[in-house]
């Protein structure tokens, strides 16, 4: 039997639960149609099981007039602020389960961006998060998203500008700081916000510290899941033998051959129950 480990914060952070908990409650009150603005987590096996019990996704970016009205539940990685005016304005009740830990983001770019801030997002500006987020600086404020070390470098603030530095809440902690100090070196008035919530940075510390003890390390979550791809790249730079898997059929199970020690770490948006399905195939292999 192998000896398997597993990470104790692998699976759905509060965020995660709290929004599928959300759809859950709806679902029971009966009261229809029910749909969730988008995927509501990153998982399509949650998402397909929410849509075989009557819950629709409205697709980004369609044109709302197509869905009859009903209860909108809004992901835990929020929306932007025309998204949300628009749903309103065509008559759907909306539940939102935006992370509270992603509307303080929204809050505090909304609110810093009127005080003449210049915004700049450590995060990717294609993740729905960060487009919710660049949605709440109102029109016409100025912002950057960045992601790597030569951005950083790369940015310049006009004189007497202002910057107020936050993060996509899933981003690497550790490279935050790395960019946050290339900022901090040019000299600027620099107003930086550590808002990498706690779950990811549990996570990713987790991650790092199985993948360095174990010959074989399982990522298990949503292949679109960027904190998901982010534990895998922590992973693999610590154990060569780093598998990203959606569920246990994702794997090649013979890689395990004569292998003692695996370690398992899954994404926020990972259900218990996919988790446990890896665990048990794992620790029973050979
Ligand atoms: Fe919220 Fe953090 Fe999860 S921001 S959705 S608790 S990863």
């Amino acid at each position: 039997m192998k000896n398997v480990i597993l990470a104790p914060s692998a699976g759905f952070c509060f965020g995660v639960q709290r929004a599928v908990d959300m759809v859950d409650q709806e679902i029971a009150r009966g009261k229809g149609p029910i749909y969730t603005y988008g995927p509501i987590i990153h998982n399509e096996i949650v998402v397909r099981d929410f849509e075989k019990r009557g819950v629709a996704v409205i697709e980004e970016g369609h044109d709302l007039s197509e869905y009859e009205p009903g209860i909108v539940i809004l992901r835990s990685h929020g929306i932007t602020a025309k998204v949300y005016h628009d749903l309103e304005d065509h008559g759907f009740t909306l539940v939102d389960a935006t992370c509270p830990n992603v509307l303080r983001i929204h809050r505090l770019v909304e609110k810093y961006a009127r005080e003449g801030y210049h915004i700049l997002i450590i995060g990717n500006a294609r993740h729905p998060e960060v487009e919710g987020i660049i949605g709440w600086i109102p029109a016409g404020s100025p912002y950057t998203a960045i992601t790597t070390e030569k951005e950083a470098e790369a940015f310049t603030l006009s004189e007497n500008d202002k910057l107020l530095v936050v993060s996509q809440t899933t981003f690497n902690y550790k490279k935050f700081g790395q960019l946050v100090e290339i900022l901090e070196q040019k000299g600027y008035d620099i107003t930086a916000v550590n808002t990498i919530c706690n779950a990811t940075e549990e996570r990713q510390r987790d991650a790092y510290e199985i993948a360095r003890k174990t010959d074989v390390m399982l990522v298990i979550g949503g292949k679109n899941s960027s904190n998901t791809q982010k534990l895998y790249e922590i992973c693999s730079r610590e154990c060569k033998q780093t598998y990203f898997i959606q569920t246990i059929d994702d794997l090649d199970v013979s890689v395990l051959q004569s292998i003692q020690n695996v370690g398992i770490t899954a994404g926020a948006s990972t259900p218990q129950k996919i988790i446990k399905e890896v665990q048990t195939n794992v620790r029973n292999e050979f």
